[in-house]
């Protein structure tokens, strides 16, 4: 039997998950510093929800099969059309702005490379009930927070950011149609990535022709303000927004993280303001984190809308920054007792001692079976025990136990009590 789980899956042994479980509380911790609350949903979920037809790669990567009732099910992708759904069935029960957050694994049949795996963990942060982008200026803030935490500064990282609107300010000074712009985000998303050639007959499909797709390059060439201020002008929605977006991120003490960069359109149709990914500066990974603004997701899906934002940032690509930064913690099991039997009738006593400080909130491992004290002593430092306690018959008569301090060697009889 091939003993490797699925190509592109991950097992977590102890030691990565340890690391998983540290990455994960920095997570939760900076959403519950920023307010979030935490839900969840099925990793299964009706194929429906992830069928969208501006060819994205997300739909073409779905894990989707037929169940034994004969439902066309997926595994999720992603998790905001899950979250999208969750708010449609709250309804007007449910209290704006609502800010929540999860750390779904999602799945993906993605080609594999650094930093892209076929399941990952995401951890995701959306506000929906904020029209303004006071939102994407809170989602940011959370973000340089989490990697501040983790010990990565400006200089390591960078959040590319652009909106939508520069997209569809384009799109309207050459006349295509507003019904087409998702399809032609994403299009427009793989320009950067396969050669104009190769999707050529798309564009064409989508009613663009060779001097429409100029412009459209055009302007994604441009990388500040001004440039943008002189192709759309002053008032247009995209820099009046963005222009806003860097005052505020000033206000939060954010800025020099942030780079404006038209060409981040992102693979995704449903974004209709400001996009945002993160990047390692020394620019050998993918994407670390992306999101934007979606304010017409709901209606897609047949409710009524409500503006709404976030993002979706992966395990993966950060853990790979950290090690490739040398910024990895050095994570060892730690316990705080390890309860040792000294002879097979002292296996009641140690019982009662573990029991005792298991009650105590202590993390206490006992020894099981019959082993030499040498064995005990190994064992202590295998599983990272602050202190070994000897249960020996002479101690136990007087009420008392023998214990040791592992890091100090220091050594010392406590009764129970003070223990
Ligand atoms: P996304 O850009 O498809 O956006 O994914 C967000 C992040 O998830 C990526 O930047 C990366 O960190 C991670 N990720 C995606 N695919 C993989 C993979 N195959 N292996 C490892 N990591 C991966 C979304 O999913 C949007 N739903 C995010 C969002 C939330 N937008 C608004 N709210």
């Amino acid at each position: 039997m091939d003993l490797n789980p699925p190509r592109g899956t991950r097992d977590f042994f102890p030691d990565e998950m340890r690391l998983r479980t540290w990455l994960f509380d920095h997570f939760r911790a900076v959403a519950r510093q920023f307010g979030f609350e935490e839900y969840d949903a099925p990793v299964l979920e009706s194929q429906e929800l992830f069928v969208r037809k501006a060819g994205e790669e997300i739909t073409g990567q779905l894990y989707n099969f037929e169940d034994k009732g004969g439902r066309a099910v997926a595994l999720r992708p992603e998790m905001t059309p899950s979250l999208a759904r969750m708010i449609l069935k709250k309804g007007g029960s449910l209290a704006l702005p609502a800010k929540w957050f999860s750390l779904p694994q999602c799945w993906r049949y993605e080609r594999m490379t650094r930093g892209r795996k076929r399941e990952h963990y995401q951890w995701n942060l959306d506000i929906f009930g904020v029209p303004g982008v006071a939102a994407e200026a809170e989602l940011l803030a959370a973000i340089t927070t989490f990697f501040r935490r983790v010990g990565l500064g400006a200089a390591d990282i960078g959040i590319k950011v652009s909106s939508r609107k520069v997209l569809q300010g384009v799109l309207d000074s050459v006349g295509v149609p507003d019904e087409s712009f998702a399809a032609v985000a994403v299009l427009v998303d793989k320009l950067e990535k396969v050669p104009r050639d190769a999707i050529a007959g798309d564009m064409a499909a989508l009613g663009l022709d060779e001097s429409q797709v100029d412009r459209i390059i055009e302007a994604l060439s441009l990388r500040d303000l001004d440039g943008l201020e002189a192709l759309l002008g002053a008032d247009s929605p995209a820099l009046v927004e963005l222009r806003e977006l860097f005052a505020l991120a000033a206000s939060y003490g954010f800025a020099d993280w942030l780079v404006f960069d038209a060409s981040v359109v992102r693979g995704l149709a449903y974004y209709t303001g400001v996009v945002f990914e993160a990047f390692d500066r020394g620019a050998t990974l993918r994407a670390v984190c992306g999101g934007g603004r979606y304010d017409r997701l709901l209606s897609t899906f047949g409710g009524k809308d409500i503006p709404a934002c976030g993002f979706g940032f992966g395990d993966v690509v950060i853990l790979e920054l950290l090690k490739d930064t040398g910024r990895l913690p050095e994570l060892i099991p730690d316990l705080d007792y390890l309860v040792f039997p000294l002879r097979p009738e002292m296996r009641g006593p140690a019982i009662e001692v573990a029991t005792k400080l298991r009650a105590r909130g202590q993390s206490v491992d006992l020894v099981l079976e019959d082993k030499k004290t040498k064995w005990a002593f190994k064992q202590a430092e295998r599983s990272g025990a602050r202190e070994l306690v000897f249960v020996g018959p002479d101690e136990w008569e007087a009420g008392r136990v023998k214990v040791k301090n592992l890091a100090s060697g220091e050594q010392f009889e406590l009764s129970l009590k003070e223990l």
